[in-house]
């Protein structure tokens, strides 16, 4: 079996298609949603991802607020950029970009973000409501991945979901909304890490595979069910003479290979990558929506 590619570039564009006519509705009743990007030192791929943040704002007609911090920026100066924007009623959502430098306290920060703007969805309390099935920003890789399954007419519901990687990023979230017992949940997870025992075993068994190892080659076609739909959530710069910048991105998925078993299949980069920013968008939307009082979800 030839996989079908899941075009995430075109899903992700779909959405943020309907997105752009929601903020010109929201504009004519004089509600502008508003975004908060921090970006500390200058990590290159921190960097792409946060220009593409700012572009999409532009793209959308979201205001976005971008701060730009120097390397050596203190954990006080960040809090205090934090809470600045935490009470900014231009800005409905707050984004720390991560990774943070060595030298400061990632969960700090992230605690200290006004749940309220929490589009990331990484503070507790936003983790916690969604555990427990209470409406919350959801985290945007792992929402990008159900709204990347769910419009390719993916049936989630009793399907097992193998799940690699177990970060709070992607795979404890990720595993935690396919559990939920609503219509885009109801899934059988397994999730599987560094010290999972014989993890070919494992994703064998997976109707639907999500790789979230950050880590090239982890999922071969010998480890892949005929048929299985595989979502490659991994990027990684290898090394590519033949390119300008000298790299290249891959997944964390042998593509070539592995898109002859499946029936679907995400390709990098195009897949995953485009739906993150796009789900940020939306939840920076939802957040205008929540304080103006008019969100149905
Ligand atoms: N770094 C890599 N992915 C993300 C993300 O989704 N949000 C933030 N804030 N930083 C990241």
């Amino acid at each position: 079996m030839t996989a079908r590619i899941i075009d995430g570039k075109q899903v992700a564009a779909d959405i943020r298609a309907e997105l752009k006519a929601e903020v010109a509705k929201l504009k004519a009743k004089g509600i502008v949603p508003g975004l908060g990007v921090i970006l500390v030192g200058d990590d290159p791929a921190s960097v792409s991802y946060v220009t593409g943040k700012e572009r999409t704002c532009a793209e959308l007609g979201i205001y976005s607020d971008h701060h730009h911090l120097p390397e050596g920026t203190s954990q006080d100066e960040l809090m205090r950029l934090v809470a600045r924007m935490n009470a900014d009623p231009r800005i409905n959502g707050i984004l720390v970009q991560l990774p943070l430098p060595r030298h400061m306290n990632e969960s700090e920060v992230l605690f200290a973000i006004d749940p309220e703007k929490d589009v990331d969805g990484f503070h507790p309390v936003s983790v916690g409501k969604m555990v427990v099935g209470e409406k919350a920003f959801l985290s945007c890789t792992p929402h990008g991945v159900l709204h990347l399954l769910i419009r390719s007419g993916v049936k989630i519901e009793g399907s097992h979901v193998v799940i690699v990687g177990r970060s709070n990023i992607v795979g404890k979230p990720l595993a935690n909304m396919l559990i939920q017992k609503n219509p885009t949940g109801n899934a059988t997870v397994t999730v599987c890490h560094t010290r999972t025992k014989d993890l070919a075993y494992h994703t064998r068994q997976a109707d639907i595979l999500v790789a979230a190892a950050g880590r090239p080659n982890t999922i071969t076609a010998d480890m892949v069910k005929d048929g299985a739909v595989v979502i490659d959530v991994g990027v990684n710069r290898v090394e590519d003479a033949s390119r300008k910048q000298g790299y290249r991105l891959v997944g964390d998925v042998d593509f070539e290979a592995v898109k002859e078993k499946a029936s679907l299949i995400t390709p990098v980069p195009g897949g995953v990558g485009p739906m993150t920013i796009t789900m940020l968008m939306y939840n920076t939307v939802l957040s205008a929506k929540r304080t103006a009082g008019i969100a149905a979800d």
